[in-house]
C-alpha cells in the first residue's frame, strides 16, 4: 500500500472546548490508519496539540510563520516558537495568506528557509485562481510560484519540504478540482522541481488540496502524482476527516 499524507488545514476554526475532544478523537482514529496523519493548528492551540499529540501518530504544525528570528513584529510567530512545541510542519504561502494578507512569492521563499532551518517541514502551497485558470495561465503562474519559493534552496532539503497543489477555486468552494485537473498539475510541478532541484520524482511529497473529503478522497489518492491532500473544511470533524485517511490506495 502507497502511504499518503493527509493534512488537515484547521484554517482560524474551533475553541479549546472543541478541541480537547477532537485532539482526542484524531489520536484514537489515526491509531487505525497506515496513511500518514496531520493536523494545522492555530498557534495558540500548539501547546495544546503538544499535550494531546505528543506521544501520538498525529504530527501537528502551525499554519504561518515569520520569516524573521525575533523582534518587532508584533502579533507575529517565529519559526523557534513553533518548533518549541515539537512541531513538525508548518503552512507557507496558503492563498488566503497570500490574498488577505499581501504575503508574495519572495516571503513564501524567507519564510520556507527559515522553517527549514528551525527543522520544521515547510507545506508549500502554490495554486491558481478562477481568472487565471480561466486565461489558460495555471501552469505559468504555478511555475512562477515553484520557482521563486525554491530559490536558494538545496537538493538535500527536498526530503523536509512537502507541496500542496491548491487552486485558489477549489478551496472552501465544494467545487473540487477533477482528479485529472490536479494530476495534470501535480505532475506537471513535480517535473518543474525536478529540474530545479535534480531530484527524481520519487522524492518528491506533493499533495492536492481544495475542497477534498471522503466522496472523492480516492479518486483524487489514487493518481500517481498525488501523494496526499491538504484538508481544511473536512476536516474539522473527526468523523469526515477519519473517512479520508480510512481510504487504502493499492
Ligand atoms: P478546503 O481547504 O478543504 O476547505 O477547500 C483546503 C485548504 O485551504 O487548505
Amino acid at each position: 500500500m502507497k502511504r499518503k499524507y493527509l493534512i488537515g488545514n484547521m484554517k482560524m476554526n474551533m475553541s479549546y472546548e472543541q478541541l480537547v475532544p477532537y485532539f482526542k478523537g484524531l489520536k484514537v482514529a489515526a491509531e487505525e490508519t497506515d496513511n500518514i496523519v496531520g493536523i494545522c493548528v492555530p498557534s495558540c492551540y500548539l501547546d495544546l496539540a503538544k499535550q494531546i499529540l505528543d506521544d501520538s501518530k498525529v504530527l501537528y504544525g502551525a499554519e504561518n510563520m515569520y520569516y524573521k528570528d525575533a523582534g518587532a513584529y508584533t502579533g507575529e510567530i517565529s519559526a523557534k516558537m513553533i518548533n518549541d512545541f515539537n512541531a513538525e510542519y508548518v503552512i507557507i504561502g496558503h492563498s488566503e495568506r497570500r490574498q488577505y494578507f499581501h504575503e508574495t512569492n519572495e516571503d513564501v521563499n524567507l519564510k520556507i528557509k527559515k522553517a527549514l532551518e528551525f527543522g520544521l517541514k515547510p507545506i508549500v502551497c502554490f495554486g491558481e485562481s478562477e481568472q487565471e485558470r480561466e486565461n489558460n495561465q495555471q501552469l505559468k503562474v504555478v511555475k512562477d510560484q515553484i520557482e521563486s519559493a525554491l530559490s536558494g534552496i538545496e537538493k538535500s532539503q527536498i526530503e523536509n519540504i512537502i507541496f500542496a497543489y491548491e487552486p485558489i477555486w477549489a478551496i472552501g468552494t465544494g467545487k473540487t478540482a477533477t482528479s485529472d485537473q490536479a494530476e495534470e498539475i501535480a505532475e506537471y510541478s513535480k517535473s518543474i522541481i525536478v529540474d530545479l532541484l535534480n531530484v527524481t520524482k520519487q522524492d518528491i511529497v506533493l499533495l492536492y488540496g481544495g475542497s477534498m473529503k471522503p466522496a472523492n478522497a480516492f479518486e483524487l489518492l489514487s493518481k500517481p502524482d498525488i501523494d496526499g491532500g491538504l484538508i481544511g473544511g473536512a476536516c474539522l470533524k473527526v468523523e469526515d476527516f477519519k473517512g479520508i485517511f480510512d481510504i487504502i490506495v493499492k
